[in-house]
């Protein structure tokens, strides 16, 4: 595992990585039309070109014919994102994936497994950034580009090096037991929402890897998000039009996403319940405002490669409820009110 500045860097580090010993005209990364415009970033800082597919008409995950429509000789990786910790439907992909040089890369800033879990990709990649399930203010962390950038290993490794802590978790990264979970790491503004211009490659914050010594073992052992204020409600709100997002191959609700996402039946109703919401105090948010190939900033020449309903749809439908298991059952009530009133009235 190494360690970078950020999510965004890790994920730029992965994609590098990926084009060595690959021939030039494979330079293309396939990504969600929906999602972090730092994917964007990541791509275009390693030299290469960011192409959209679809995602799913009522649900998280690629479109499989757009997926399908958009994988070509030029493909050098294709991005499964796990967005707000719902899953990123990586074995799916992997079977849908029959050439061996297009890369699987997990991009898991959203989501931190607690526990080991087995990966079906060729990279991983974790932010401890703000809004992220591990939030250290900053820094990133991948797996797989070990030989990628040596020099930003070695600062990494000389740092991790001058304190006991940081010692051990080196030890802890290198252990082929603990490497497995160490390399599980994962990782408002679940992400910033603007565009961000690509940077080259820096080393990461020098105390990155001690905060992490002293960070994870508490993140193993105490739960931070869980869903289960809002489960006695989900499935009257369904029944009032708004859906709880998950991956199309799993029907329960994920039990420890970093925000509920919900996706309202229409832009007015999600847009009145968040304002309602923000107004009691209750935390609710819009996510990404359009399809990522939209979003401001992003270079004019890539919101040209086709239209991405889906993804436009959920941009305007979607909105997030907070998960943190300081939510009370009486802040989950008074919700629940709001969100019938609203619901009921403009039904
Ligand atoms: C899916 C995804 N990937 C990558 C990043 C970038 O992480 P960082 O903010 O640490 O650069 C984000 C940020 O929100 C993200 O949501």
């Amino acid at each position: 595992m190494s360690l970078f500045q950020s999510g965004t860097q890790a994920l730029q580090a992965v994609l590098a990585h990926c084009a060595t010993n690959q021939s030039a005209l494979r330079n293309e990364v396939i990504l969600p039309a929906y999602g972090c415009p730092d994917l964007v970033t990541a791509c275009l800082g390693a030299g290469l070109t960011p192409r959209f597919a679809d995602i799913l008409a009522n649900g998280w995950g690629y479109c499989q014919s757009s997926l399908q429509s958009t994988l070509g000789p030029a493909t050098l990786a294709v991005v499964a994102v796990d967005l707000l910790g719902l899953g990123d439907e990586s074995p799916r992909l992997r079977s849908l994936i029959h050439d061996p040089d297009i890369a699987l890369v997990q991009d898991s800033a959203q989501h931190l497994p607690r526990h080991p879990a087995p990966w079906s990709s060729d990279y991983q990649v974790f932010s401890f950034g703000r809004g992220k399930p591990l939030n250290l203010l900053g820094g990133g962390a991948a797996t797989g580009v070990e030989q990628a950038q040596p020099e930003i290993n070695a600062v990494s490794r000389r740092n991790l090096m001058q304190s006991r802590a940081g010692a051990l978790l080196f030890n802890v990264a290198t252990n082929p037991w603990l490497y497995g979970l160490a390399s599980r790491l994962p990782g408002l503004g679940i992400g910033s929402t603007r565009y961000r211009l690509p940077q080259q490659l820096r080393a990461p914050s020098p105390g990155l890897a001690q905060q992490l010594a002293v960070a994870l073992p508490n993140w193993r052992r105490y739960a931070s998000y869980s869903v289960m204020a809002w489960q006695p409600y989900l499935t009257a709100w369904e029944a009032l039009g708004i859906q709880v997002l998950r991956t199309s191959y799993c029907d329960t609700t994920p039990t420890e996403p970093l925000r509920l996402g919900l996706s309202a039946a229409s832009t007015q109703l999600r847009d009145q319940l968040v304002a309602a919401l923000c107004r009691a105090g209750l935390g609710a948010s819009r996510l990404y405002g359009s399809a990522l190939p939209q979003i401001d900033g992003v270079p004019s020449q890539l919101r040209s490669q086709g239209t991405y309903p889906a993804a436009e749809a959920l941009a305007t439908r979607l909105f997030t409820l907070p998960t943190h298991t300081g939510l009370t059952a009486r802040e989950a009530e008074k919700a629940d009110r709001i969100v019938r009133h609203i619901a009921g009235s403009i039904r």
